[in-house]
């Protein structure tokens, strides 16, 4: 009977504690096999008893067992389906941005700072906001110097070689004062190689109120790029844009000023990061301003090459490829 008590308040939770029980009761040693072993020695009339008591004590080790096995079976079906509830999760693989982005972000950012909002536009344009506003009407020798992706067979629609169309359609709809920017995508029929690329990526800008003057650009220039770079050692080179009056390229000096300079290994010297110049009158006229009231500023830069020179990138097609190996470098920034 204490046997029988034992069996039934035994519990196990593994294949192995089960075998151990099932052979200390039910083995060729085990506790039964020894009562029967004394069932010789039992008096008779009390060998009725002892048997009935050694056959419930059999079947309730039986039972028992059967019993721990299918509860055990169960869970080990539970943990198929649901895995191990208890298991810690697997860590969650986070993506990074893309340089492309974090760049544009940050150049967003810079001028945002100072009072610019940002606009945005068609990638797909008409010959009008993408060239003729622009001071560049048909046969204009400059149409040659952006490559141009057309829409099918009709020269009026194309593919926008700078978002310097962003800026008509703003001026178009909005009065003066404007301060805005036009970060987007662009197209040019260029070769691909490791320095351009037929798609990439601009960031424009337009100042338009009463009195701005020159000054007021190259200040610009001086803040935005001590922001982005941490100096602003720059120097405008005379140029000539169709929609500026006059025009200039902005070259960015990318030397080694500090032994902790880390960024900058090589490719030292005067780069070219941007172009700009004072709004030509006639663009003003095109958009509805009044130049005798008004004047502005506009400049114009490639995100890929300013992502370039802060990641020391040395393709371009990097970018547009999208290894993860050269992604994944970008995890650490915003
Ligand atoms: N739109 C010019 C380009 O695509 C850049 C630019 C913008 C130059 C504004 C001057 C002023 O290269």
């Amino acid at each position: 009977k204490e046997h029988i008590a034992e069996v039934e308040a035994f519990n196990a939770e593994t294949a192995d504690q089960i075998e151990a029980f099932r052979i200390k009761y039910l083995g060729k040693k085990g506790i039964l096999n020894g009562f029967f072993a004394e069932f010789k020695s039992v008096p008779n009339e009390q060998k009725k008893d002892f048997g009935q008591a050694v056959n419930a004590l059999k079947q309730a080790a039986e039972a028992k067992v059967t019993s721990l096995k299918e509860v055990l079976e169960s869970k080990q079906e539970e943990k198929g389906v649901y895995g191990d509830l208890s298991r810690p999760a697997e860590p969650i693989e986070i993506g990074a941005r893309h340089p492309i982005s974090i760049v544009k972000n940050q150049i967003i950012e810079i001028f945002s700072n100072v009072g610019f909002n940002v606009s945005e536009g068609p990638e797909i344009e008409d010959d009008w906001h993408n060239f003729t506003a622009l001071n560049l009407p048909e046969y204009h020798p400059a149409r040659d110097m952006q490559d141009t992706f057309f829409i099918q067979t009709d020269p009026d629609i194309l593919l926008r070689t700078h978002t310097s169309s962003v800026q008509v359609r703003y001026m178009e709809e909005n009065k003066p004062p404007i301060r805005t920017i036009s970060p987007g995508r662009v197209f040019r029929n260029e070769a691909i190689s490791a320095r351009s690329h037929c798609i990439f990526h601009q960031v424009e800008g337009l100042y338009i109120d009463k009195d701005v003057s020159f000054a007021d650009l190259k200040q610009t220039l001086l803040y935005f790029t001590k922001q982005l770079f941490g100096k602003s050692k720059i120097r405008l080179r005379p140029s000539y844009f169709p929609f500026t009056e006059p025009s200039a390229e902005v070259d960015i000096y990318w030397g080694l000023e500090t032994e902790t300079d880390y960024r900058i290994t090589k490719g030292t010297g005067w780069l070219e990061i941007m172009g700009c110049g004072m709004v030509d009158p006639n663009v003003l006229r095109n958009c509805n301003i009044d130049p005798t009231e008004y004047s502005g500023f506009a400049f114009g830069m490639g995100i890929e090459r300013i992502a370039m020179l802060l990641y020391q990138i040395g393709d371009i097609r990097m970018f547009y490829e999208n290894d993860v190996r050269f992604l994944e470098q970008f995890k650490s920034s915003i």
